[in-house]
């Protein structure tokens, strides 16, 4: 048996009819940047998660730049962010000029530990940036809260997280302007890069708007130097049909996730929490174990394909190095970057491929 950790063809398969004709019709009318579709997505996306205003951009990463500069963040300010994450989530305060200040995560969430952030807020704290890492909403109660206090702007890195909630409250709608990716492997998904800005804030919907076309409202009346970042009506056709999908396909990968847990209760590896009042989109499964690379390959060698997500933290990457963090500054995240490993998840993934995989991860246990 051979199991992919994503098969976006088995997808495809299941929603053929409609993509090939959207497509048809998006090129048959030829109106490819910013038409209706795209137009139609961003309501549609927007009444999704109980947000006023979505406006789609060219990916995950140009949403969080752009959500960072509406709200005026740039050189000399300081934003508040976990170390275990995807680098996106703190390039794209590089961008801007600001710093990306680092603070380490909870073992059974993966997500930021609230309680480590009120010791760095500093006067330069502008903002605070919670990643909704694998599709399980941050601890957005405590932030929130936090904010409040110390006035700090919430910008949630959802490019994860489409469709999860915490109290029926959907991942996106809980801070001041939230970024969503829709990479092709993300719990909804292009044919290409996308993202969406999403807001309640009116002013700073129509900021983002102007800042993803070229800084204009009118045409070629440019009021600020802006972007090219803009969702294009093919993916848009695309993505609404898949929008009316997620429902079901979210639930399926919960159903998927509750599987995996209950096959490898009693093995020697963890596998993730599922807590109530949570709604986790799992967009990915990660399990942790100490024998990460050998089981990595021995899983390999069963046609299993794995991951890690993400084997380097961000505080640690070359990239970094003149921020000057080391070894040891953040425990948690360099511990579980040593010992996370995603297993095989997506809606259309079988039973039968679940129990697979779980008797391979029992057999090399078994030695
Ligand atoms: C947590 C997180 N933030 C940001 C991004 C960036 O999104 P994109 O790849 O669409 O730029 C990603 C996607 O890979 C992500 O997983």
């Amino acid at each position: 048996m051979k199991v992919n950790l994503i098969d976006l063809k088995r997808q495809y398969e299941e929603i053929k009819v409609e993509v090939d004709l959207a497509m048809r019709n998006v090129i048959s009318a030829s109106q490819f940047i910013l038409g209706e579709e795209c137009e139609k997505l961003e309501k549609e996306f927007a009444k999704f998660l109980g947000v006023k205003y979505a406006i789609g951009v060219g990916s995950g990463s140009s949403a969080l730049e752009l959500s960072l500069r509406v709200l005026g963040i740039g050189s000399g300010d300081e934003v508040i962010t976990p170390a275990n994450s995807y680098i996106a989530s703190s390039s794209c305060i590089s961008f801007t000029g600001a710093k990306p200040v680092w603070v380490d995560v909870l073992e059974d969430t993966f997500n930021i530990d609230v309680g480590k952030i009120e010791k760095l807020i500093t006067k330069r704290t502008k903002a605070i940036l919670p990643v909704h890492l694998y599709g399980q909403v941050a601890d957005m109660e405590a932030i929130l809260k936090l904010a409040k206090k110390y006035k700090l702007y919430v910008i949630e890195d959802a490019c994860q997280a489409h469709g999860a909630s915490f109290n029926k409250k959907k991942a996106g709608s809980f801070g001041d302007i939230a970024a969503f990716s829709f990479y092709p492997g993300k719990n909804l998904g292009a044919y290409g890069d996308g993202g969406m800005v999403v807001t309640d804030n009116r002013d700073l919907a129509r900021r983002v708007r102007c800042l993803r076309n070229y800084g204009q409202e009118e045409k070629y009346k440019h009021l600020v130097l802006g972007w090219n970042s803009r969702l294009d009506n093919l993916q848009a056709a695309i993505l609404r049909i898949k929008l009316r999908k997620i429902k079901t396909w979210n639930r399926k990968r919960l159903e998927h996730a509750k599987a995996y847990n209950k096959l490898l209760d009693g093995t020697a590896v963890m596998t993730p929490k599922i807590f109530p009042n949570y709604n986790h989109a799992f967009h990915l499964y990660v399990i942790r174990t100490k024998e990460r690379e050998k089981l990595a390959k021995y899983l390999a060698n069963k046609g299993i394909s794995t991951q890690m997500h993400y084997p380097i933290p961000i505080h640690l990457q070359p990239a970094y190095k003149d921020l000057g963090y080391k070894k040891g500054d953040f425990p948690m995240t360099e511990k579980l970057a040593g010992e996370i490993l995603s297993l095989p998840m997506f809606p259309e993934l079988k039973l039968e491929e679940i129990e697979y995989i779980c008797q391979a991860i029992k057999f090399f246990y078994r030695g």
